[in-house]
């Protein structure tokens, strides 16, 4: 069911630092910041050859990922974003399972603009897995 790797989330404290890490000392591609206010995020994307790293920095007062980055201040890995083509049926089968869905259990509109949704953790191996149709 699971496709390609879309991207790991690192959650960063400064997201300055960790472009210049990445495109200065690992020399890869980096995207400018961009604001996802509804998501309670600043994103860069670090493009690689066969995927991409997402570093994330918390925004605003309500962001998911606050209490992530006082638990991990020097930052870390956040989640993991499989694709799936039909992320509708891959609800069905995750949740027949016996995987819980985060939040309502339906799939919401995601920082790319593409249908996500987020598994447990506890449901799956200690990792905050996001799947994306694509
Ligand atoms: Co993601």
């Amino acid at each position: 069911m699971i496709g390609k790797l879309n991207h790991v989330a690192i959650v960063v404290p400064d997201l300055e630092i960790a472009s210049t890490q990445y495109r200065g000392i690992f020399g890869a591609s980096v995207s400018d910041p961009v604001d996802l206010p509804e998501h309670g995020v600043t994103t860069v994307f670090v493009n690689l050859p066969n995927t991409k790293i997402e570093l994330l920095l918390p925004l605003g007062d309500q962001s998911p990922i606050s209490k992530f980055l006082e638990r991990n201040p020097a930052g870390g890995i956040h989640h993991l974003c499989y694709e799936v083509v039909d992320i509708g049926l891959a609800a069905e089968k995750l949740k027949g399972g016996g995987m819980r869905i985060l939040g309502d259990g339906k799939p919401k509109i995601g920082a790319h603009g593409k249908p996500v949704l987020f598994l447990h953790p506890k449901d799956a191996l200690g990792a905050l897995i996001e799947l994306e149709q694509i």
